[in-house]
């Protein structure tokens, strides 16, 4: 039986190695040893934006370069400074633009990292907000979602995690202040949707998203699959994505704020196969980009 964490000692579990006092140095996810010059270029970040791909996080950091620095994206060229690792990750001013692979294991694995380069840096006052893509449920293609709470595969809010031989269920809730300061910093004349509403991560984009397009053959038919969605409407649950929960259950136990913001690149009511041209898909990933651009700028002001 999976045990709830929210009823044990918090203080004990949910233990924060905040602090400089660099013990161990090398942080394999990102392959990068602590030392004074690692910490000097990451010192001072505040705002870390993951996006799945290497080539999205880059074109944040030009973008973001532009809006808060006047630089035009011709002259800059960004400098992943994980250079040896899978990850990539570029700094503008107070923030890092970093890719996180795809899926919970992958984010799970930068988050890490990424946090204990973060805590040797004695950076404060994080915030830590994805970027992505997802499939709506009965919510238009091209609409973007807000996470308030990242559910799983059953339907029950909050993470199964395995942690060395015990299965903890540990909480998924994005910071609710940091939402609102989100969707505060948007104009009133933003050109498509920004919706808040709940998030389901599945393990893959196939049968975990009840689709039948993928390789192997489904065990679930059509009846089952309607109900399935039905129960999921039923939560205000509008899209299915592979990362929320990991995002989540990751940053309620390192008591950092953290958002989720991802467009609808199909309404799952319609069908399984993403059709939107490559262009369009372009210009619905931007949208998280304008969204998260209106936010930096707020900040700013
Ligand atoms: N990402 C997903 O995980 N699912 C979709 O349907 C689209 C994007």
């Amino acid at each position: 039986m999976p045990q709830n964490l929210i009823k044990k000692n918090e203080s004990k579990i949910y233990q924060n190695h905040s602090g400089s006092n660099i013990k161990y140095s090398y942080l394999y996810n990102l392959n990068l040893s602590l030392n004074s010059k690692i910490i000097d270029m990451f010192k001072g970040i505040k705002y870390v934006f993951m996006q799945g791909s290497s080539f999205r996080a880059k074109s944040l950091a030009k973008k973001f370069a532009k809006v808060s620095f006047g630089i035009e994206e011709e002259y800059f060229i960004p400098q992943n400074l994980f250079p040896n690792a899978f990850f990539e990750g570029y700094r503008v001013g107070n923030a890092l633009s970093v890719s996180h692979g795809m899926g919970a294991m992958s984010v799970i694995s930068l988050l890490y990292d990424i946090t204990r380069l973060m805590q040797a840096c004695n950076n404060k006052d994080l915030q830590y907000i994805r970027l992505g893509t997802s499939g709506g449920i009965n919510i238009d293609a091209g609409s973007v979602i807000i996470t308030d709470t990242a559910y799983q595969y059953d339907l029950s809010h909050g993470y199964t995690m395995l942690i060395s031989d015990e299965a903890h269920i540990i909480p998924t809730h994005m910071n609710n202040e940091l939402n609102n300061q989100i969707i505060n910093a948007q104009p009133a004349d933003l050109p498509f949707k920004l919706l808040l509403g709940n998030t389901i991560a599945t393990d893959d984009f196939y049968l975990g998203q009840c689709r039948f397009d993928g390789a192997i053959k489904p065990v679930y038919n059509e009846k089952m699959r309607q109900e399935y969605f039905k129960q999921i409407m039923k939560k205000n649950i509008y899209n299915f994505e592979m990362e929320s929960v990991a995002l989540a259950t990751f940053c309620s136990r390192a008591k950092i704020p953290a958002a989720m913001i991802a467009v609808t690149i199909i309404n799952r009511l319609n069908g399984d196969q993403v059709t939107a041209t490559s262009g369009e898909l372009i210009e619905f990933s931007d949208r998280t980009h304008t969204v998260a651009i209106n936010y930096i700028l707020s900040q700013t002001k």
